[in-house]
């Protein structure tokens, strides 16, 4: 068995998020411009290309991987690719963020699928200000065929925003709460086009924090070991901006274009795409193009907008 990767700060790699579609059925206001235009069909990784490179990373010591988008669930054959990954020598999970559209649908079937864990972004209950075009009630519904469907965990993700949904915080938790879900809160990443109102949508983790403990007494998820057969809901902290936990990442992101992505917050990359098209039986180049490339992962990210960098992607096309 090979050597787990690492990189040049000494961290092990071993935890992929692999973007299957940077399409997307809504257009939430902190990922995507209103009038989005996709990545043309052929510029996109086809399946078989998608599996390659699952199977490939598992073999350099991936152990998770976590198929977002875009929307997951509007690649066409989803559930063939999930299918297929799941089962993959070495790999201890597979999971997936979604935004909960086709779930009332499709929850069931992902989980026979070999679908571990869902990640649902729910945000708030004035569903169109933020989503542009979703509706409310299906992703509802699609929460509760999950719930129904025996997946370990369901979290929910919401990125909180002065002026949007940061009044909502305590509802949200609430609605968690009820149903035994975990549900995370996110500072927005400044990612595409960073207007002035992006900027001072900006909500701290220590307000959000404080805006909780006002109803719930939180405890550290470790004096909650052993606890109850039906388990509490976990809230949690997605802050890179105050709490960033570059220190100890694992991850590597795959775009669907076939770009490999070392941190969220920078532009370096590594083109597998061109190399898995050049050597279509040989798996050995890009195997060591990718055991080099490790060094180019940097320390920590950095997403300034006042500063010099600023990060061009939308956030659809960086794979979550
Ligand atoms: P786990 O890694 O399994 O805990 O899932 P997650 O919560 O990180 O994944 P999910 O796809 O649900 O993403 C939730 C939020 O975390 C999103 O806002 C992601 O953009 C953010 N996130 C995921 N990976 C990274 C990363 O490497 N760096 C930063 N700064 N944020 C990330
Ligand atoms: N900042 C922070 N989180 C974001 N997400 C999407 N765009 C952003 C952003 N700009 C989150 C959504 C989704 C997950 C994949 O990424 O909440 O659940
Ligand atoms: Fe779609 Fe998720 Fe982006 Fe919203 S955040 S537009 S649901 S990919």
């Amino acid at each position: 068995m090979a050597h787990a990767l690492q990189d040049g700060f000494g961290r092990t790699i071993d935890y992929l998020r692999l973007s299957v579609t940077d399409r997307c059925d809504f257009r939430c206001v902190y990922c995507m411009a209103e009038d989005m235009r996709f990545l043309p069909r052929q510029q996109i990784l086809g399946l078989e290309e998608l599996y390659r490179l699952a199977r490939l990373f598992v073999g350099r010591g991936v152990k998770k991987i976590r198929l977002t988008g875009g929307e997951p669930l509007v690649r066409r054959d989803i559930l063939g690719l999930c299918e297929r990954i799941a089962v993959l020598p070495g790999l201890r999970e597979l999971v997936m963020t979604s935004n909960g559209s086709q779930l009332a649908r499709l929850a069931r079937p992902l989980a026979e699928a070999g679908v571990k864990r869902l990640n649902i972004s729910l945000d708030s209950a004035r569903f169109r200000a933020i989503t542009r075009s979703g509706e409310l009630a299906r992703v509802l519904d699609g929460i509760e065929a999950a719930r129904g469907t025996g997946f370990e965990r369901i979290k929910l993700n919401t990125v909180v925003m002065q002026g949007r949904n940061a009044d909502e915080v305590l509802d949200l938790v609430d609605y968690a709460v009820a149903r035994g879900l975990d549900i995370s809160f996110i500072e927005e990443r400044l990612l595409g086009e960073v207007g002035r109102s992006r900027g001072e949508a900006f909500c701290s983790y220590d307000e959000v924090r404080a805006r909780i403990a006002s109803r719930y007494a939180l405890l550290d998820c470790a004096e909650h070991s052993g606890g109850p057969a039906h388990p509490a809901s976990r809230i949690g902290f997605i802050s890179p901006h105050s709490h960033n936990f570059c220190a100890s990442c694992n991850r590597l992101r795959l775009t669907v274009e076939g770009r490999l992505l070392f941190c969220l917050g920078h532009e370096q990359s590594l083109d597998p795409r061109a190399l898995l098209r050049r050597h279509p039986t040989d798996d050995r180049p890009l195997v060591d193009a990718i055991d080099r490339a490790m060094l180019h992962k940097p320390q920590q990210h950095d997403f300034s907008v006042g500063g010099e960098v600023q990060v061009l992607r939308f956030m659809n096309a960086s794979g979550g």
